[in-house]
């Protein structure tokens, strides 16, 4: 193998430029020559490679986004879609790929392997909803985020005696939003895993406030029900004790300079990438499995399902009171 490309794709994530830097540089020095993929998959079937040196990845490691930047195409999960894909990978002398991404990202990866093309995953989304790695790279980032902001919004609830609804990212997995809500000191935390009466949500606060809490958090998922609103709407006209207020938190959660968390984990997933190709180990996807680093096949990884462990939820449920 003499010339490979990478792409970051689906949602950006802290932590993907360390991994752009480590899969050219540890590709560069084997000799390997490295195209970087403008914007994912739309920028592959546009053709939109651009040669990376070692100069093109200076500086990046702590920045946040991606410098390649990322999008989400429709095309690229149809058939012809993705034989376009692989004729312009051939067009271009690229013999090998690095996709860092999400799920969806991932299962473009795997559409290419199925057509025998040597693909590499890297597991790259805030959510932490992948199959086959403890972590993905840009979760300690947003964790860190979320916390800052339960942190920062616990000294104006307690000032005002107010309970803050927070909505934190997350789509189909409650991840995020358990582990901040452990970590910042929640009173609830909603996830799509699991329902809720809005009955018991009013139950919880005003409990919290008869045991004399003079502030409360409720973390809610973005993906769970009911939606924050109506939790909102429902609890203004109940007497919980509190006055509520919400703030979505959204977008913000994907930004910022990656932790040194992220930086380590992108930085050991791009070089292992990088290894996995050139040993001829792909269709698989790089993880981190308890200490080490391992892979995992990206069939497994994209069927697969990822649930935050029984164990967390607890947690948070028993620290709440
Ligand atoms: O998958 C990452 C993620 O940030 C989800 O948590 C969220 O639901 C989604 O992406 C938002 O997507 P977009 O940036 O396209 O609005």
């Amino acid at each position: 193998m003499r010339t490979i490309a990478v792409m970051t794709s689906g949602g950006d994530a802290p932590g993907m430029n360390p991994a752009i830097r480590a899969v050219v540089r540890a590709a560069t020095a084997q000799g390997i020559e490295v195209y970087g993929i403008r914007q994912a998959f739309s920028g592959l079937l546009a053709g939109d490679f651009e040669r990376m040196t070692n100069r093109d990845v200076s500086g990046i490691i702590g920045r946040g986004g991606t410098i390649l930047q990322t999008a989400r195409n429709a095309e690229f999960r149809t058939l012809p879609g993705q034989k376009r894909g692989l004729r312009r990978l051939n067009e271009h002398g690229i013999e090998g790929l690095v996709v860092i991404g999400g799920d969806g990202s991932l299962r473009g990866a795997q559409s290419l392997h199925q057509l025998g093309f040597p693909v590499v995953g890297v597991p790259g989304s805030i959510d932490n909803d992948i199959f086959g790695t403890d972590m993905s790279i840009g979760v300690d980032t947003a964790l860190n985020t979320i916390i800052d902001a339960l942190d920062k919004l616990r000294d104006t609830a307690s000032s005002h005696e107010r309970c803050f609804l927070i909505e934190v990212m997350g789509r189909n997995c409650g991840y995020l939003a358990t582990i901040a809500g452990i970590l910042g000191g929640a009173e609830f935390v909603m996830i799509p895993e699991r329902s809720f009466t809005l009955e018991e949500v009013s139950d919880a606060l005003e409990n919290a406030y008869m045991r004399g809490k003079n502030h409360a958090i409720g973390v809610i998922a973005e993906g769970a029900t009911p939606k924050i609103n109506e939790v909102a709407a429902f609890l203004e006209g109940h007497e919980t004790g509190f006055e509520v207020r919400m703030t979505v938190l959204g977008h913000v959660v994907r930004g910022g300079f990656p932790s040194a968390f992220d930086r380590l984990l992108a930085t050991r997933l791009g070089v292992h990438a990088v290894e996995c190709l050139l040993g001829g180990e792909t269709g698989v996807m790089v993880g981190l499995q308890g200490r080490d680093v391992g892979t995992v096949s990206l069939a497994d990884a994209t069927d697969k399902n990822k649930n935050v462990s029984a164990e967390y939820i607890q947690m948070a449920d028993m620290l709440a009171r």
